[in-house]
């Protein structure tokens, strides 16, 4: 039987968060055995805002290695670095040729990114949407498994394939975002208005992948609650409907057998158990991590065999795309 093939990429501009592993990892693995995969650390996306050169070379091991210590698994998964398979930019400005301005114009991540950084906008960060469809449409995927936030880059890529096929014919396969029904948007601790994130100055926002216990704690024990007493999902409740969320998605326990759990205890309690509960969910991650950093040919070598799989399939897709706009 012909597996379905997944696609989907993560950036290395800083540390990994639980809002990356719950809204996207974490079901990376799980769905990784149903379908035929590729898992890609965005490093080309990285750069459309300034790098460190170092510490970007530091992030993008860091990422690839939590994907790995996450579990996923060669058998299944090819992971590699976009910028290792050169296909990706070729794809990138070929797809450029044939998407109007205006559709990138209307793109919501865009506006925000562009605001915070005023007159030092590159073309590369208007275009990035651009590129993550060729991402996407360089391995035929059907699936894009996401947080809510990529939801549009997903449409556009949708969008874009349909716009080539119409006019060079079936080449393209349109592909499906995949967004968890709880779980999709983490929200920060300190600010449960807006989505956690791995920027530098939300540092207390954030839970990471890699935060000792003592962090967890501290930053938990900080997170912004209401003055209300009872403990319920209520999306009224950013703060605490935040916190029950990311307890619901670590137990697995449903949302009553949670309100049960928390009846007539109060913030305190709720605070602490969840902070253990995220500790312990981290733990195995944490140490395979440690493993696995500890040898530092293994993760080179297993994302060198990423980048030739990689390579195979998408050296084959340019052929047919370039074949097919008399480029060849
Ligand atoms: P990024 O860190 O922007 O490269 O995102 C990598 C993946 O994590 C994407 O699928 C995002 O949609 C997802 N993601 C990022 N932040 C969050 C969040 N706060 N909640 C849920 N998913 C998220
Ligand atoms: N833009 C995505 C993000 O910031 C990362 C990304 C790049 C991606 N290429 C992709 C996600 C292809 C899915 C598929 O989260």
């Amino acid at each position: 039987m012909h597996k379905k093939t997944v696609f989907s990429g993560i950036q290395a501009s800083g540390h990994l968060h639980l809002g990356n592993y719950l809204g996207a990892i974490r079901n990376w693995k799980a769905m990784q055995e149903e379908y035929s995969n590729y898992f890609c650390v965005v490093d080309l996306h990285t750069i459309t805002v300034p790098q460190d050169p170092i510490e970007l070379k530091t992030n993008i091991r860091e990422v690839a290695g939590l994907l790995i210590a996450a579990g996923l698994d060669e058998a299944h998964s090819v992971v590699f670095v976009q910028s290792k398979v050169r296909a990706h930019s070729e794809l990138a400005w070929i797809l450029n040729c044939v998407t109007p301005m205006g559709w990138l114009h209307r793109m919501t991540q865009f506006k925000e990114k562009s605001e915070k950084q005023k007159e030092e906008v590159s073309v590369g960060l208007f275009a990035y949407p651009v590129l993550q469809a060729a991402d996407i449409l360089l391995y035929d995927a059907h699936l894009v498994p996401v947080g809510a936030d990529q939801k549009q880059h997903v449409e556009l890529c949708r969008d874009i394939a349909q716009r080539f096929n119409h006019r060079y014919g079936e080449v393209f396969v349109l592909p499906d975002a995949l967004i968890p029904p709880v779980g999709g948007r983490v929200m920060g601790l300190i600010n449960p208005e807006k989505k956690m994130s791995k920027s530098e100055e939300k540092q207390e926002d954030s839970i990471f992948l890699l935060d000792t216990p003592d962090q967890i704690r501290s930053k938990i024990k900080r997170a912004t609650t209401d003055s209300s007493k009872e403990i319920v999902f209520d999306q009224q409740r950013p703060g605490i409907n935040n916190l029950l969320t990311i307890y619901q998605l670590l137990t697995g326990d449903n949302r009553e057998q949670i309100e049960a759990h928390f009846e007539g205890k109060n913030y305190k309690v709720l605070k602490e158990d969840l902070a253990e509960v995220v500790i312990e969910s981290l733990r195995p991650l944490q140490e395979k991590y440690a493993l696995l950093t500890g040898d530092n040919n293994y993760l080179d070598q297993l994302l060198s065999r990423g980048a030739e799989r990689a390579e195979a399939q998408a050296e084959a897709k340019i052929h047919q795309v370039t074949v097919s706009m008399g480029l060849r």
